[in-house]
């Protein structure tokens, strides 16, 4: 990757805690859902490298599904407005489900993904999210198993991006953007008003 000089990266959570925590996060979820099978959905894009290693530490009967959804935001925040882009490949009806989402800031993803998937009757529906931002919260989001809690930044790697970058870092790092090198749809917390895939 060939970085934007102006881009700062700054190591938040290193790549061996997210790896002890995510094994964490997985005991837990196993020992939740003792001898019951678990359908995993992942949000696409950001959650999947999450999920990976996530669904690797979960030894149950576990299924995978994935979603993809976008959102209008309004200046710097989710305007609330979800698409959803890429819906479920299959019925979730009676089946412990676990939604995997990489981070939870306003709320209005998940708030909107929850109440759509229980519509759908799942036997129990539960959230994991690596990445809580609690003071962007904007939504009241109920989540089962949170990772980290972070500070309000832009954080990007181990699956978050910024306007497609970054991805790939085995770290979560903060991004500071300078406000005349940030990428279009990359100013202030990440914010644009055009559509915006997760
Ligand atoms: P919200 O909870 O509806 O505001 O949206 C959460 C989504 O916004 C996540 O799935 C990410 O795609 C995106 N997002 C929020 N904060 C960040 C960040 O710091 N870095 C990268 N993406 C973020
Ligand atoms: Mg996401």
């Amino acid at each position: 990757m060939a970085p934007d000089a102006r881009q700062r990266l700054t190591i938040l959570l290193r790549s061996s805690a997210i790896q002890r925590r995510v094994r964490q996060m997985a005991a837990r979820i196993t020992r939740d859902f003792r001898g019951q099978h678990v359908h995993l959905i992942g949000v696409l894009n950001g959650a999947s490298i999450f999920l990976s290693d996530l669904i690797r530490q979960i030894p149950l009967e576990v299924s995978l599904d994935f979603m993809a959804v976008s959102s209008y935001g309004l200046s710097d925040r989710s305007s609330g407005e979800v698409r959803v882009t890429k819906d479920l490949d299959t019925s979730i009806e009676g089946l412990n489900v676990i939604l995997v989402e990489d981070i939870l800031d306003t709320g209005f993803t998940i708030n909107y993904l929850q109440r759509l998937l229980l519509q759908r009757h799942p036997r129990a529906l539960r959230v994991a999210v690596l990445l809580d931002k609690a003071g962007g919260r904007v939504q009241p989001v109920k989540v089962h198993y949170v990772g980290f809690r972070i500070p309000n930044r832009f954080v990007v790697g181990y699956g978050l991006d910024c306007a497609g970058r970054y991805r790939n870092l085995k770290d979560v790092c903060v991004l500071s953007l300078p406000e005349d090198a940030a990428p279009r749809g990359a100013r202030r917390r990440g914010r644009s008003s055009a559509l915006r895939a997760r």
